[in-house]
């Protein structure tokens, strides 16, 4: 009999076993249909594992994605990256510890951060003002906060981020041991990185939490968290995990997971050429536009297609409506000034080809304007822990009004996720100025009120 969990499954679909057991559909296709994959979900029933202490089938999935990562351990994940991050905060902390964080973090970070009552000391990358892009995190700035806030009990970087901008983890990661500081890395875009060449310092964090949904075929949720150095304790991460993860994790999900550690191991690195000659190819044929931009930074993932369209009459919202309208091509994410797409190794020639084609002729179509500059975030005064201010009285202000008062939500862009502003923070000048213009520019922005922003009275 095969070992791989999806063989295991349909075998056991197969195999005449009633189930007096969870799930409630009972796997009775012939009153379900055979769309959704009932026949093959089940629960933690003899001889499938258990993922929350996994000694048979689902730890031969960890230890494939260990030899895949070059991890000591890697932890499959069900809630994707999400409860990785927060299980790894809630692990390496105690409730309002001091921590060192990008600013351009995920909310999952935020949320974390609320939960646990802690003090961050924000690491602000440098931000390209025509496209409101941030930078690289460098090793130099994480030594000077380390320095600073020698009492910070973890550092959290996100690379790649959503753009593809990777980080030098390689190099935070030796400041970080040098002060013994674990670095978490919120490897959530890069799940694909070890099947490229030139990627090597986008690794070594003592911890990476990677979404295996993103970027690899994996089924939507299926994430892992990759431990690469004694300075995490397994089973306090375990532990915390348990918090976060639901105790009735879905075995189709981890079957895709084994599917997909059984495919990047066997074919991974081929398909990873042809993709990369696709990539090539899709660079070649969008050279020749004139205003939209393929944004290309030192370093970053070259699989995934961020394309600027801040010299131009439209704006990124515009430019994603348009290709989803009259090409049929959603993207990833839009912001005020780029989109992003993501490529992966299960693209097609036709079609990557089809959306150089969709932005050629969309280049074609637009008036050349010169960008002005955008807002971007600036560094933030912490009045309150997150934890205090969401529970602090609440109303809501007129959005030109609230500078100088303390703000009590998050308001951010989804997608990304990415907080402008955050519980507790004083708004400043430059905040009101930011969600004006992501308000404007179109985008989903998720906040409380439609025009107004909720703040505090301390
Ligand atoms: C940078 C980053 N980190 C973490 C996450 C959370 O990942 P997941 O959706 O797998 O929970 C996301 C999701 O978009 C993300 O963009």
């Amino acid at each position: 009999m095969s070992d791989t969990l999806f063989d295991k499954l349909k075998s056991y679909a197969g195999g005449g076993t009633y189930p007096m057991h969870m799930p409630g559909h009972k796997r009775n296709t012939s009153l379900l249909g055979n769309e959704l994959p009932y026949g093959i979900d089940i629960t933690e029933i003899t001889d499938f594992d258990d993922l929350h202490n996994a000694h048979g089938v689902i730890d031969g999935i960890q230890r494939r994605l260990a030899h895949f990562y070059g991890a000591k351990k890697s932890f499959l994940l069900v809630n994707g990256s999400t409860c990785g991050i927060m299980a790894a905060v809630v692990s390496l902390c105690s409730f309002g510890d001091k921590i060192i964080a990008a600013r351009n973090c995920h909310k999952s970070v935020y949320k974390a951060i609320e939960l646990y009552g802690l003090t961050p000391v924000w690491l602000y990358p440098d931000t390209d003002i025509r496209t409101g892009i941030c930078g690289a995190i460098t090793a130099q700035s994480v030594e000077e906060a380390i320095k600073n806030d020698p009492d910070a009990k973890m550092v959290i970087v996100t690379s790649p981020t959503y753009e593809g901008i990777i980080s030098d983890i390689r190099a935070i990661s030796k400041v970080c041991g040098k002060y013994s500081v674990p670095l978490l890395c919120d490897m959530a875009h890069g799940a694909h990185l070890p099947l490229f060449e030139g990627y090597d310092s986008a690794f070594g964090a003592d911890i990476e939490v990677t979404s295996l949904h993103k970027t690899l075929p994996c089924l939507t949720q299926t994430s892992c968290a990759n431990i690469r150095s004694d300075s995490i304790d397994c089973g306090r991460f375990a532990s915390a995990l348990g918090m976060f993860e639901s105790s009735s994790p879905s075995y189709v999900l981890m079957a895709s997971a084994d599917r997909c550690a059984e495919l990047i191991v066997s074919k991974g690195k081929e398909l990873a050429e042809a993709h990369m000659k696709r990539i090539e190819s899709f660079e070649k044929s969008v050279v020749g536009m004139t205003k939209l931009r393929l944004l290309r930074c030192k370093g970053s993932d070259r699989s995934r297609i961020v394309i600027d369209c801040a010299d131009t009459n439209i704006c990124g919202a515009e430019l994603f409506a348009l290709l989803r309208d009259k090409y049929s091509i959603e993207c990833e994410m839009a912001s005020a000034r780029y989109i992003a797409a993501i490529t992966s190794i299960c693209d097609t020639d036709e079609g990557v080809a089809r959306f150089a084609k969709a932005l050629c002729d969309t280049d074609a179509a637009l008036v050349y304007r010169h960008a002005d500059d955008i807002p971007v975030s600036e560094r933030a005064e912490t009045v309150l822990t997150a934890y205090n201010a969401v529970r602090g009285k609440k109303r809501f202000e007129d959005t030109d009004r609230s500078v100088g008062a303390v703000c009590g939500e998050y308001i951010w862009a989804y997608p990304p996720g990415i907080p402008i502003a955050v519980p507790g923070e004083r708004i400043t000048q430059n905040t009101v100025r930011l969600i004006k213009h992501m308000r404007n520019s179109g985008l989903n922005v998720i906040s409380e009120s439609k025009d107004k922003i909720t703040v505090i009275d301390i």
